[in-house]
């Protein structure tokens, strides 16, 4: 039985696609069967529609507090089966009782090397501190921003001439190969989240964890 997924998007929707064009595939462990934005006006909500996925927007303006979009949300995805939520550049910060409602079925993907780098601008940060690899990273979301057990990484080199949107755009190829692997990982059950930590099932081969900088 194939996981039913919604992903929660703010914009544009590139990781969402590629999670929708993995999705195709007969053997993918999982479904994507709604999409929701809190921005009304994010490019992605009509991309979800194309590629013939529900897609709706829940708008945070129009909700006095955090909760009260989160209720709103969680009704949302009750109300359509899902068993696992991806966050793909979903730009709001979760009440902690919406995130501990579904600890260790929700994922979010984001473009740096966990723990380094966390919340705004992380490419910024990245060519700030002057490292020589960066990439991104999928974890279980947590109350605590991008704080949340890691599942898998890829790395990608930062080149001298590089800028926060070049930066962007590399880490950005590496996102769209690395979700659709790390949700694969959750929805067949090969790793799940267990005591704070992610535990892989037996067998599994250690490095396809890891994807390692491209040239
Ligand atoms: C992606 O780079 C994603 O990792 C990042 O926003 C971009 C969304 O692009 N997410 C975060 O920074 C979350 N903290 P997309 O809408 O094309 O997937």
């Amino acid at each position: 039985m194939k996981k039913r997924v919604a992903i929660l998007i703010s914009g544009r929707g590139s990781n969402m696609m590629a999670l929708v064009e993995a999705a195709r595939a007969p053997d993918y462990p999982a479904e994507m069967v709604l999409v929701i934005s809190n921005r009304p006006d994010a490019p992605g909500l009509q991309r979800a529609r194309s590629a013939g996925i529900k897609a709706m927007a829940i708008d945070h303006k129009a909700y006095a507090t955090r909760e009260a979009f989160d209720a709103a949300v969680e009704a949302a995805l009750v109300g359509h089966h899902i068993e696992l939520v991806c966050q793909a550049g979903f730009m709001r910060i979760q009440s902690s009782a919406l995130a501990t409602r579904w600890l260790g079925r929700q994922l979010n993907i984001h473009p740096s090397l966990l723990p380094s780098f966390k919340g705004l601008h992380p490419q910024k940060q990245a060519l700030d501190a002057g490292v020589r690899i960066s990439g991104c990273t999928v974890h279980f979301v947590t109350p605590e921003l991008d704080a949340g057990p890691i599942i898998a990484q890829a790395a990608v080199p930062v080149l001298a001439d590089d800028t926060p949107e070049t930066l962007a755009e590399r880490i950005l190829l590496a996102e769209h190969r690395l979700y659709p692997f790390a949700l694969r990982l959750v929805a067949s059950g090969t790793a799940r989240l267990e005591g704070g930590r992610v535990v892989r099932k037996e067998g599994v081969n250690q490095a396809d964890f890891l994807y390692s900088p491209m040239a």
